[in-house]
């Protein structure tokens, strides 16, 4: 990737010393205001600091993505076990109980489909509906280095000039085209640019090389992106080295509700963000409950 910051000197993330936010329990949330301070303490355990979201929001590019042919019934009974639930407004007020309790981040991009440019997305939720569905947070794609990449970025300052005004974080999703580099110096370029415009936490995939560097240098949270379906302790041990290498949780979809047993995967994975769990564990815990629930 062509780096303009040439510097001989070699880059300093100080990745042990964490960031110190004053007052609050969140990385860079100490000076936000009570609202958005309150929905964010919905969407992350105040305990632990760290989220376990579900991403069912596939079929707003792809249709009826595997595992989300049909909502009601492989999607609403995991709902319990979530910290929240990102996923499209259509599919909300047509599938999910407005009973539910569980916060909500609400995909706010859209255009293209998996047939067209991904990047060339705009807004697609005004921020009054927005509020209307009472959601905890307000979320888009930002496609560095993608064909629209100056569109999305204003896509994402625009949704976070919305929240700003009533109290709505959003969450921007690093985006990684069909075609490009998915590097930790890639990943560090797109989660900084996203922080330093405003967003208030990012969404991001995991590398296996330096990625305390990524969440080091990113002065808000980062969510771990499941991606795509990995064998089950892969993806645990994905999460549980996301977690430990300083994301504040996982916002995951193929890799639960593609899972042979997503209830048993979700709780697996519950146990390794929010109480460090370690991946081997997770694994026999998540086959204990696969067979409990066959009996
Ligand atoms: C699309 C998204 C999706 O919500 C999400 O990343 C997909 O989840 P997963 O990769 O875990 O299936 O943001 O880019």
């Amino acid at each position: 990737m062509p780096e303009a910051d040439v510097s001989k000197k070699e880059k300093q993330y100080y990745a042990d010393v964490p960031q110190k936010t004053e007052g609050f329990f969140l990385k860079g949330a100490g000076n936000l205001d009570w609202g958005m301070k309150n929905r964010l303490s919905h969407i992350f355990n105040p305990r632990t600091g760290r989220t376990v979201m579900l991403a069912i929001d596939h079929g707003y590019f792809q249709g009826p993505t595997t595992g989300l042919e049909r909502i009601d019934l492989n999607i609403v009974p995991l709902i319990p076990y979530a910290d929240a639930l990102m996923l499209t407004r259509g599919i909300l007020r047509s599938v999910v109980p407005p009973s539910i309790t569980k916060p909500i981040v609400m995909r706010c991009s859209g255009g293209p489909s998996i047939l067209k440019e991904l990047s060339n997305e705009e807004l697609a939720v005004d921020i009054e509906d927005a509020i209307r569905m009472n959601v905890a947070a307000i979320t888009l794609q930002v496609f560095i280095g993608g064909e629209y990449e100056t569109r999305s970025i204003h896509n994402m300052t625009k949704l976070v000039d919305m929240g700003m005004r009533y109290g709505i974080p959003t969450m921007a999703v690093t985006a990684v085209g069909k075609d490009m580099v998915r590097d930790v110096k890639y990943f560090r370029l797109a989660c900084r640019i996203c922080a330093e415009l405003g967003a208030q936490f990012v969404k991001t995939y995991y590398v296996p090389e330096d990625f305390d560097t990524v969440t080091a240098s990113c002065p808000v949270p980062i969510v771990m992106a499941g991606g795509k379906k990995l064998p089950e302790l892969d993806a645990l041990t994905m999460a549980y080295n996301a977690v430990q290498e300083g994301a504040a949780g996982v916002d995951m979809g193929r890799n639960i509700f593609q899972s042979d047993a997503p209830q048993a995967m979700m709780q697996a994975v519950i146990k390794v963000v929010h109480e460090n769990m370690r991946p081997k564990d997770a694994l026999g815990l998540y086959e204990t409950l696969k067979k409990k629930k066959k009996k």
